[in-house]
């Protein structure tokens, strides 16, 4: 439920609903996050407190269904939130054994402020009514806090209220995964420290990574502190104090608990313990950190929001998108060695890994916080030579950057997948995804293209981009029947087909996405030798042998690369896609209530998706999401093949229509290639797409993470995709068009170091840069090329065309104002 645009609410305790709960409202910084679980709860069948570390990953390992595995999973450390109270011989809160008089839990994307309040009426009649505050400092990155106000209403006499870490804790959030082993943290300590500290110990048992958190437990009366009676509890993997005060009716009381959590990996520290007891015993009270906590967001904000007019759910559901992307990613992240996670620091779904979805992520990131992308891809860079292993192991040169990466850069994909239909463990084949590596390189390219960041493409970019691409040259095979290259035994990104029904090996051949893909990377490795300048061109090929011969097999190849049409210019998906047979989606929709996932359902019937034409999730179509047309006609044209703009909506059409959105990134891409076409549909999609998590729309996933891929998708779609963005003849151009259920937009982006406003209302777009400019001095609006420069406020007309509203080019009108 949406209030003011900035807050997601929920009246009610619904047990059932309340893991998806704790996953919406995780609060994080970028260093860590914390599930929106309960005070009072421990992990069971309805709660589930999760608290991770960005790169903070362990291995166990597991014998399953004959053979030993090894997972990496992102760890759930100890439970800092236990915060519970029970009035004299009561027993401790839990809402399922008192009357729940009251309940609302509010979550403030404004400020990152987490609220519950209640009031409940025990066995023995009586009544409390408990409020609670809590937030993830996002400007100290080391500090949580939780505050919790207590006020009998119809009572006195003795409380109790007991104050914890947790560290019993283990990775249990995903039913799928409970055969797998799960103890990732072995205790070293539990202790006191003064009169109201505690602090617990642990080690991660493989990576060795030694977790602090020290917290502290006071309690205050009208803001006054208050001593009171504390035992202490003090169990190999649990710390805690029981705090015993007197209470008096109406007379509300507040106890404070703030805690400091440090790890191994910290920098600027001598030790994990140490620093977390002197982070501690430095902290602010709850008040004086919510403060400068909120201080902090609202500069985030400042350089994050898109404001809409007009839509108040689309409003809520962007912020909570991008919310949710600043608590997993935030310049906080930009001082670390982790990745985005593809279901956020939220869950434990995909055991916290890396995959291709930063694809969707780094382009929102790219204008708003440049530094934090640089950080994510300095996380690939750091993994090039485990990748160039990988790629050697394979029998390839260059880089074979993993599908699903983690601590080291090993490839962490498992090989076995439970499908919970069946309850078969079945060949997980996803590590073919090699078109992971062309999703890096993207991101290298696009990050440049928007920061100017030389010193970063010509020392790391570039770098990656040429092992990536010789990656490609070294798998691409030449078919001399053909004079084309190809690539053979490959996934795209529809995880369905992994295989030819006709074939034993798994993997396919000529996956049209991958060898555009690889023909574009090829092309920018040898464009990013003219950027990078002539010294480090040399260094380069001194230190990894970079030469004209190689480059001119790039060359070669880029030109040659095979892509196989269906009828009427529409791409195959892969080679021999016209074999399958087409897919009865009627029945299939008649038979059962969710049909997304079409591979567990056929698979579970006996039957195998790889018979149909069926696609999980957007495969050709992500050619039109990440390429402009006439990007994408160029990189035909440079392969000798056609694509005519006719033929592009008829792909769409196509391939939409045989898409069970099975990933929730298949509709960001569905929307944004409909965005110009069928402007209604696109909208519509994107409704849907906003709700993937909010509404949890596949059924379960989003209690195990959001997906934060999706999330920061639908974001860019509103930033990127309304606006039309790109760069030509190296310049920004727009082409806003305003959907009808949106009467304005405004947004400012950081664009090679400087910003640019946008503001686009029914009447008007205006375009400014009022705090200096260093891009191109010139602008591009719906296809005409303007003057541009710091100060200048260009403002143009707007005027309705198919049901959109769109600037006139040519009515525009010019001023200026200071530039500070
Ligand atoms: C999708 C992948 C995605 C992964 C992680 C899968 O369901 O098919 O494309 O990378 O989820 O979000």
């Amino acid at each position: 439920m949406a209030d003011d645009g900035w807050k997601l609410i929920y009246d009610g305790f619904v047990p059932a609903e309340e893991r998806l709960r704790e996953a919406l409202c995780t609060l994080g910084n970028g260093y860590f996050a914390t599930r929106g679980a309960a005070e009072e709860a421990d992990a069971d069948d309805i709660h589930y407190p999760g608290t991770y570390l960005a790169g903070g990953y362990n291995r166990l390992t597991t014998d399953i269904a004959g053979r030993t595995v090894e997972n990496e999973d992102l760890v759930n450390l100890p439970n800092w939130l236990p915060l519970r109270f029970r009035p004299d011989g009561g027993e401790w809160l839990d809402l399922c054994h008192v009357e729940v008089l009251e309940y609302r839990q509010a979550l403030d994307l404004e400020t990152g402020l987490l609220e519950r309040h209640m009031r409940v009426r025990d066995p023995e009649g009586r009544e409390t009514s408990v409020a609670t505050r809590r937030i993830v400092h996002m400007g100290q990155a080391h500090i949580a806090a939780l505050e919790m106000q207590l006020r009998p209403e119809n009572w006195s006499g003795r409380m109790e209220v007991r104050s914890a870490l947790d560290g019993r804790v283990v990775n249990g959030g995903v039913e799928r995964y409970r055969a797998l082993s799960n103890k990732h943290l072995a205790p070293l300590e539990a202790s006191s420290v003064g009169e109201d500290g505690v602090l617990l110990l642990t080690e991660t048992t493989q990576s060795h990574i030694r977790i602090a958190q020290a917290a502290t437990t006071r309690l205050f009366r009208n803001g006054e502190p208050v001593d009171v009676e504390r035992h202490g509890i003090h169990e190999n993997d649990y710390v805690g104090q029981d705090l015993w005060f007197a209470v008096a009716e109406r007379q509300a009381v507040t106890i404070e608990k703030v805690v400091a959590l440090f790890t191994s990996r910290d920098r600027a520290i001598s030790e994990p313990r140490d620093a977390a007891l002197q982070a501690v015993a430095a902290a602010e009270r709850f008040p004086a950190l919510v403060a400068s906590h909120a201080l902090v967001w609202r500069t985030l904000w400042d350089r994050c929001d898109i404001a809409l007019v007009g839509n108040d759910r689309t409003q809520i559901d962007l912020r909570l998108h991008t919310f949710h992307l600043l608590q997993t990613v935030s310049p906080n992240t930009a001082e670390l060695d982790a990745g985005v996670p593809a279901r956020g620091l939220h869950g434990e779904a995909y055991r916290g890994h890396i995959f291709w979805d930063e694809l969707f992520i780094l382009p929102f990131l790219n204008f708003h916080l440049p530094e934090v992308t640089r950080s994510l891809l300095l996380y690939r860079y750091r993994r090039l030579p485990a990748a160039r292993r990988l790629a050697r192991e394979a029998g390839h040169r260059g880089a074979m950057y993993p599908w699903q990466s983690g601590s080291s850069g090993r490839e962490e994909s498992q090989v076995l997948h439970l499908n919970p239909r069946s309850g078969r463990w079945t060949h997980d084949n996803s590590r073919l995804q090699r078109h992971v590596g062309a999703a890096i390189a993207y991101n290298v390219w696009r990050y440049w293209q928007t920061t100017g960041d030389r010193e970063f493409l010509a020392y790391y970019g570039a770098e990656m981009l040429i092992e990536i691409a010789r990656f490609w040259a070294s798998v691409a095979t030449f078919n001399e029947m053909l004079g084309r290259y190809e690539i053979r035994g490959v996934m795209g990104p529809d995880e369905f087909h992994d295989r030819y029904p006709w074939h034993e090996a798994p993997g396919l051949d000529n996956n049209a996405y991958t060898n555009l893909m690889a023909t574009w990377v090829l092309r920018r490795a040898i464009e990013v030798l003219d950027h990078i300048g002539t010294e480090r061109r040399d260094e380069l090929e001194r230190l990894i042998g970079v030469d004209a011969d190689e480059v001119a097999d790039w060359d070669r190849i880029s030109r040659k690369m095979r892509v196989v049409f269906l009828e009427d210019g529409v791409i195959a998906q892969f080679e021999g896609y016209d074999r399958l047979e087409e897919f009865d989606w009627e029945a299939y929709r008649q038979k059962y209530d969710d049909i997304q996932r079409l591979d567990r359902i056929l698979e579970a019937e006996g039957d195998t998706v790889n018979r149909y034409k069926v696609s999980k999730q957007a495969d050709v179509l992500m050619l039109f999401y990440l390429f402009s047309a006439d990007e994408l006609r160029d990189l035909f044209a440079l392969l000798g093949y056609r694509l005519e703009p006719e033929a592009i909506p008829r792909n769409i059409d196509y391939y939409v229509r045989r898409t069970s959105n099975g990933s929730t990134l298949s509709r960001v891409v569905h929307s944004w290639v409909l965005a110009r076409s069928d402007r209604a549909r696109s909208w519509a999609i994107l409704d849907e797409a906003l709700e993937s998590d909010v509404a949890d729309i596949q059924g379960g996933t989003t209690a195990e993470g959001v997906h934060l891929g999706a999330m920061a998708g639908t974001v860019d779609l509103v930033q990127r995709g309304q606006i039309a963005l790109e760069f030509r003849e190296d310049a920004l151009c727009i082409s806003p068009c305003l959907p009808a259920d949106l009467q304005g937009l405004s947004l400012k982006l950081i664009y090679r170091g400087y910003w640019l406003y946008l503001r686009i209302g029914c009447d008007d777009l205006t375009v400014s840069a009022p705090h200096g400019w260093a891009g191109p001095d010139r602008i591009g609006v719906r296809n005409h090329f303007h003057d541009f420069g710091a100060g200048d406020v260009l403002r143009f007309r707007c005027q309705t065309i198919d049901g959109g509203v769109r600037p006139h080019p040519g009515r525009v009108e010019r001023t200026r104002e200071r530039v500070e």
